[in-house]
């Protein structure tokens, strides 16, 4: 008989319902597969060839041996051995964030990470170093964190967003940094999707954004800034990130991700981490460096061989990602468009059914007067064929019972108007009498 063991005496994590958040929806979208999903943020197959593979692969390659001047022998050991912990593309990465974000930073100060949430768990595990220290996080927030922090038993305390298409309150921040430290806390870093946040869609305008960062340089709490969909918005003029609105002032640690801008199956992201690290002997190293210890002991070094992949692209691109990803702004930006449109359509005049206007990126929240929960969803999949995201579960204090997330990323155009009625049907079937 094969060994036992009890879930009870497993890490408490385990048993949290917050890490099944990401395989729920896996399987309840494996469950109706003829449904309509506006479940996952996944980025548009349809932009995705194989044949592209190869061909960034090899622009790497002849990068390595024309541009950088490597020898065979050296090319073989880049792409085929153990790699720098900190990352082989830094150098590339650094030249496009100059280039699609105004953002100048050391390639040093740079580790290439197995996507955004590698980079995550490190900043938290670097950041949070005893029992009293506190992870503010946007509330609603991405599960990614809450459950990166659940994995490190760290607490995390939310920060409204300012409305429905608001963003971030800094002042709702500077209050509970406040009161936490009243409390005998050490606030140490507050998490944030200033544009087109995973999952309220709502962007931090840019006077919010100077005075968040205020925020941070007065109260010393660092600001993590997750930026996966920055590059979405339905018009084409991009907000600065509070990366480059700080500059060199060490007040935001960024974090990068290729999921959306180039392709999630690479599992390549990075960390920018410029701030300065004392050691007690007077040593002095950047966050970076300590970041990549951590890293040492989790993935080692992210594989060369989707770097070499993630290369190619950003130098196929001409080193400017943003560019490349026009076609992919526009088509989502179309898909936002015909997702609101077809939401006014069907709910204009439905009492207590409102929604919220992104400006761009893949996810918007319907608020409806009954609660939309794992088994709504379930019963709307059945008898309607339309999927999509509870928000309860993107809330680390309770909230979002009423609000459900679509995604519009996914879906070829001609299925939203489809699935939006869908939706309206199971809606209207829930309102109360006379509604
Ligand atoms: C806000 C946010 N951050 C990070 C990620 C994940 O990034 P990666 O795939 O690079 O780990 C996602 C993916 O959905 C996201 O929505």
């Amino acid at each position: 008989m094969t060994r036992v063991l009890h879930l009870a005496d497993l890490h408490g994590s385990l048993a949290d319902p917050l890490l099944d958040a990401m395989t729920f929806l896996n399987e309840v979208t494996g469950r109706y597969p003829e449904a309509v999903s506006f479940a996952p943020g996944r980025p548009h197959e349809e932009f995705f060839d194989p044949g592209d593979i190869p061909k960034h692969l090899d622009t790497y390659l002849r990068h390595l041996r024309e541009e950088r001047g490597l020898t065979e022998s050296q090319v073989r050991q880049e792409v085929f051995q153990y790699g720098r912990t900190k990352g082989l593309i830094a150098p590339l990465i650094a030249r496009a964030l100059a280039a699609d974000e105004g953002i100048d930073v050391d390639p040093e100060a740079l580790v290439v990470t197995v996507g955004a949430q590698e980079g995550m768990l490190l900043v938290l595990r670097a950041l949070c170093a005893g029992p009293d220290d506190v992870l503010l996080v946007s509330a609603p927030c991405y599960v990614g964190v809450t459950g990166a922090a659940r994995l490190l038993d760290l607490t995390v305390h939310p920060v409204p967003e300012a409305g429905r298409d608001g963003g971030l309150d800094p002042e709702a921040l500077a209050a509970a940094v406040r009161e936490l430290r009243a409390a005998g806390k050490r606030p140490r870093a507050c998490y944030v999707v200033p544009d087109f946040a995973n999952p309220s869609g709502a962007s931090l305008d840019e006077p919010a954004r100077r005075r968040l960062l205020a925020v941070a340089e007065e109260t010393g709490v660092l600001l993590i800034e997750d930026n996966p969909y920055g590059f979405f918005g339905r018009t084409a003029d991009p907000r600065p990130t509070l990366k480059a609105l700080d500059g060199d002032r060490g007040n935001v640690v960024y974090l990068g991700s290729f999921a959306k801008t180039c392709f999630p199956g690479a599992r390549v992201g990075y960390v920018v981490a410029d701030q300065r690290v004392a050691a007690p002997d007077g040593r002095e190293d950047l966050l970076a460096d300590e970041l990549a210890k951590l890293k040492s002991m989790t993935t080692v070094n992210t594989s060369a061989l989707a770097q070499a992949v993630i290369g190619g692209m950003l130098l196929d691109g001409g080193l400017r990602l943003r560019d490349a990803n026009e076609p992919a702004r526009r088509f989502y930006a179309r898909n936002m468009d015909t997702l609101l449109a077809e939401l006014e359509t069907a709910f204009r005049d439905v009492p207590g059914v409102s929604w919220n206007h992104p400006d761009g990126g893949f996810f918007a929240v319907v608020t409806v007067p009954f609660r939309a929960d794992a088994r709504a969803l379930d019963a709307c999949a059945r008898k309607h064929g339309v999927l999509w995201t509870p928000m309860d579960g993107f809330h680390p204090g309770g909230g979002g019972e009423h609000q459900l997330r679509l995604s519009c990323s996914y879906l070829a155009p001609d299925r939203i108007a489809d699935g939006v009625r869908r939706l309206a049907a199971f809606v209207k079937e829930r309102l109360p009498e006379g509604g």
